[in-house]
């Protein structure tokens, strides 16, 4: 068996497979199908400041290789999560991070702050793909000065492993990357959902009911594993790549291309148990290609 340990800032994965925001729920929803403690870490839901109800309905729709969704980071708020969720999820034995998101700096900044009282949650991954209300809506993660503006606001506040996780929407994501580095985030995780969008042509209108929606699953993966590279390149602190793995060899290819970590999240919808079954395959491939440790093939390309 090859040591999978890997570290991120001073957060100790067990091995590199993380589950990824909005498509694991809490974690405990997957309980009777996957041994928690055995995952590396678990981000759950997208949490805000106050409460969300999400956009209407339909907001999910399957696409070739893929899927839509515009659920609308619906949540009950992050002083619901503390006082009813945390409880059930404090002493899972793996690293339970939180997903953050928020409408402006300050409110990043203050559900960010709630958050590192509690002993139970090692890190928090704050999702910069958020529309900012005084800037017409336009994504904080699509411009070094949005995303910067929310990592220089919540590294104020939070004192513990931040990762940041990136928008795949820009033209130059490496830069973005380097923002959130100078700024004092620890780690970046990459990608969120690629803008698209599908039409019912029958009925001649979109599918969603807000038009316009974010897709996940295989059919991202090679602009994923572009971007995961280019990222590795460009920054110092480690990379956390996703998008579009379900299989041993899809994460491999992550690793390679420079992450040191990684998330599953869509395929976690066709296979519950995808994420031991990426972890077993991971080993295996490791034992079979004479690799004692998961490092000798983090960022390996010649
Ligand atoms: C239904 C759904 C909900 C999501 N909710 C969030 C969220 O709350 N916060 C976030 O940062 N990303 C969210 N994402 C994005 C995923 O975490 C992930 O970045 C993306 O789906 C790409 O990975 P995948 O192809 O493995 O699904 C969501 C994705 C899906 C499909």
């Amino acid at each position: 068996m090859a040591d999978l340990n890997v570290k991120i800032n001073n957060l100790h994965l067990k091995n590199p497979v993380m589950t990824a925001s909005g498509t694991f729920g809490y974690g405990l929803e997957f309980a009777d199908f996957v041994p928690l403690n055995e995952i590396g870490g678990i981000i759950v839901k997208g949490t805000t400041l106050k409460a969300r109800e999400g956009n209407d309905y339909p907001r999910m729709v399957e696409t070739p290789q893929g899927m839509l969704n515009c659920v609308g980071l619906q949540n009950k708020g992050v002083d619901y999560f503390i006082e009813h969720i945390y409880p059930e999820i404090k002493d899972i034995d793996t690293n339970m991070i939180v997903n953050v998101s928020g409408n402006s700096p300050e409110s990043y900044a203050e559900t960010a702050e709630k958050l590192d009282a509690l002993d139970g949650i090692p890190a928090i991954e704050v999702n910069i793909s958020c529309p900012n209300v005084k800037e017409g809506g336009m994504s904080f993660g699509v411009t070094c000065s949005g995303a910067s503006s929310i990592v220089k606001a919540v590294r104020q506040h939070y004192h513990k492993t931040m990762i940041v996780k990136l928008s795949p929407n820009v033209t130059d994501i490496a830069s973005i990357a380097r923002a959130c580095e100078d700024e004092g985030a620890d780690s970046v995780s990459l990608i969120n959902t690629l803008m698209g969008m599908a039409i019912d042509i029958e009925h001649r209108r979109p599918k969603l009911s807000i038009r316009t929606g974010g897709l996940s699953g295989p059919a991202v993966k090679p602009v994923a594993v572009r971007m995961v590279n280019d990222v590795a390149k460009a920054v110092k602190i480690p990379v956390i790549g996703l998008g579009g793995i379900s299989t041993a060899e899809d994460a491999i290819e992550f690793l390679m291309a420079g992450a040191t970590a990684i998330q599953i999240g869509t395929a976690n919808f066709l296979d519950p148990q995808v994420t031991i079954k990426v972890r077993d395959g991971i080993n295996e491939w490791l034992d079979s290609h004479g690799c004692k440790s998961i490092y000798e093939i983090i960022n390996c390309l010649s």
